[in-house]
């Protein structure tokens, strides 16, 4: 990636809020009347720049509790706050990325990216400059004149990032984005998004099924309990890769990268009612 010579666009939400979770929970109520406790009173607080990864079984509650975060669900019980204030509905301080690329059809890759900043009347020409670059940085430069349907799921997936990076929101809310890339793309992403983090100081929240995914991105991993979903393990990452190689190879094999991750995988198994073998035993 060029280095980021722009400072965030006029406009954006100031930076250094707080977020907040507090005795949250959600219910949902299924077609045949049924309730599916999702998540069970959770309480985070993450301090502005954190970079929090949330792993757990599938159908813990990870997809609920962020979009309970998005503000497309309410939670049944307890407060999301940002910086001191109950969110209401879903904000442009927050950028979501789906597990699903959902790009408009009709627009081009480049108009795709450029979307959030033309709705935010930001000039035509700075809009071109900053979608050229975010999808430089996901290697679709060759593509931006092109369809969505005329991109693979892993390219749309790199467009959807490139397009709620461009916004530039204070918040960046990733549903496992990188769970339909190859290994290689799926490494150089997580490389990409760490250099913007790190230059840009957002905040993320990072759901993943990969606990080296989560070790190597986060300054900090949740791990959830099977459903009802709450967090049961709260772990503080630091470890740092600074002369380390361009995909991190060395980091992914030092001593204390695979004594979180054993820790991690151990509280995952755990989870799921799987105890007495470690992880290497599955
Ligand atoms: N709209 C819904 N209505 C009923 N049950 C739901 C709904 N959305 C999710 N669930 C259920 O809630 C639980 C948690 O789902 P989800 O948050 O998607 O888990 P995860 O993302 O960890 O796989 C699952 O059992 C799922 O089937
Ligand atoms: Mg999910």
């Amino acid at each position: 990636m060029t280095a980021v010579a722009n400072g965030p666009i006029a406009g954006s939400v100031p930076s250094g809020r707080r977020v907040v979770l507090e005795n949250i929970s959600q219910c949902y109520t299924t077609d045949s009347g049924d309730t599916v406790h999702a998540v069970s009173d959770t309480s985070i607080t993450v301090e502005s720049g954190e970079f929090v990864c949330i792993v757990g079984p599938s159908g813990c509650g990870k997809s609920t509790l962020m979009d309970m975060l998005a503000g497309f669900l309410t939670p049944t019980q307890g407060t999301v706050t940002i910086g001191g204030e109950r969110i209401s509905g879903p904000g442009q301080d927050r950028g979501v990325v789906f597990q699903q690329p959902n790009l408009y059809p009709w627009l081009s890759v480049r108009k795709n990216v450029e979307l959030g900043l033309k709705l935010r009347k930001i000039p035509a020409s700075v809009r071109r400059d900053e979608a050229k670059r975010y999808l430089e940085m996901v290697g679709l430069e060759q593509f931006m004149d092109r369809k969505p349907y005329e991109l693979s799921g892993g390219m749309q997936q790199r467009c959807q990032i490139a397009r709620v990076l461009a916004n530039d929101p204070e918040i960046i809310l990733m549903d496992e984005p990188f769970g339909a890339l190859d290994a290689l793309t799926r490494e150089r992403m997580q490389v990409e998004l760490l250099q913007i983090w790190r230059k840009r100081k957002k905040t993320v929240f990072f759901i993943t099924h990969s606990v080296e995914e989560a070790i190597f991105l986060g300054t900090r991993v949740l791990v959830m309990s099977a459903r009802p979903g709450r967090i049961i393990l709260d772990e503080t990452i630091n470890i740092s890769d600074e002369n380390g190689s361009p995909l991190g190879a060395e980091l992914r094999s030092a001593p204390e990268f695979v004594r979180l991750r054993d820790k991690v995988s151990t509280a995952i198994y755990e989870a799921q009612g799987v105890t007495g073998m470690s992880p290497a035993q599955h």
